[in-house]
């Protein structure tokens, strides 16, 4: 199956890496700090990053302690930023689907994915992949669009009511049970995504092998709810989702 490389679009690419620009995004306020807290101390240990993106979480990882790092990102446009920005001996960064992780030589303590899983098919297949790419023992942190904000039909009508003074009231949330591709147009039209149920991510986990030893769907505390009151549309529908599982 051919997988959609939306990040190579130039338009697409613009627009992305403007939001990422910005210092506050839901990405810095809720992702980020959420996938961080589930990762184990880093020293010495090698590690594959799935849809590594512009390497950030790269050369983070050899910063705290990292002996090896792998980042796989299907965009050649993410890895040029990637290789100019977060490079260092420790990192090897490849070109590929990661669809093909198995064409990787060797074996990691550790697989992590940040916001990347949602774009690929085959959950289920990748997942078996990686677990065989895990030294025993290893850990697997991913995160991924929550099932909740996926769970859109491919249908006209707005993804949040909202009341007559432009606040969101509730999400409108369609076709929960119907897995598979969705399109939307973000920065462009015809993103492809995945949505798969919560019950399937975790059925997925458990076929392959692993045991999960954490969920968790990143909220706003008061502090930052006072700053920025708008993200109170998280508890109506979190934005992400994010496990930590492991290779016993
Ligand atoms: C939202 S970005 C996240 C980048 C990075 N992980 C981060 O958190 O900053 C998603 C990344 O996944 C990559 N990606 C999407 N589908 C992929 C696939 N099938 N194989 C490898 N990379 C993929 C995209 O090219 C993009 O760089």
């Amino acid at each position: 199956m051919a997988q959609q490389n939306i990040f190579d679009n130039e338009m697409f690419f613009d627009g992305y890496r403007k939001l990422r620009d910005k210092e506050v995004n839901a990405n810095n306020l809720f992702e980020i700090p959420a996938f961080l807290s589930l990762l184990p101390d880093l020293t010495g240990k090698e590690i594959l990053d799935l849809g590594c993106g512009f390497g950030e979480h790269c050369v983070a990882f050899v910063e705290k302690g990292a002996a090896k790092v792998v980042g796989v990102d299907i965009s050649e446009k993410m890895l040029e930023i990637a290789a100019k920005e977060n490079s260092n001996p420790a990192i090897t960064y490849i070109n590929m689907p990661m669809e093909k992780i198995d064409e990787i030589d060797g074996t990691f303590d550790l697989v992590v994915s940040s916001l990347a899983f949602h774009y690929v098919e085959d959950f289920d297949g990748l997942v078996k992949s990686v677990y065989n790419k895990m030294k025993p023992g290893g850990l697997f942190v991913f995160s991924q669009e929550s099932p909740l904000t996926t769970a859109y039909g491919n249908c006209d009508f707005p993804r949040w009511t909202w009341d007559e003074n432009g606040r969101k009231l509730y999400a409108n949330i369609a076709d929960y049970g119907v897995e598979g591709e969705r399109e939307s147009e973000w920065f462009v039209k015809g993103v492809k995504t995945y949505h798969r149920m919560f019950s399937t991510v975790v059925n997925s986990l458990a076929d392959a092998g692993f045991t999960i030893e954490k969920m968790t769907e990143p909220l706003p505390d008061d502090a930052l709810l006072e700053k920025y009151p708008e993200y109170y549309d998280l508890f109506h529908k979190p934005d992400f989702l994010l496990v930590r599982a492991a290779k016993k």
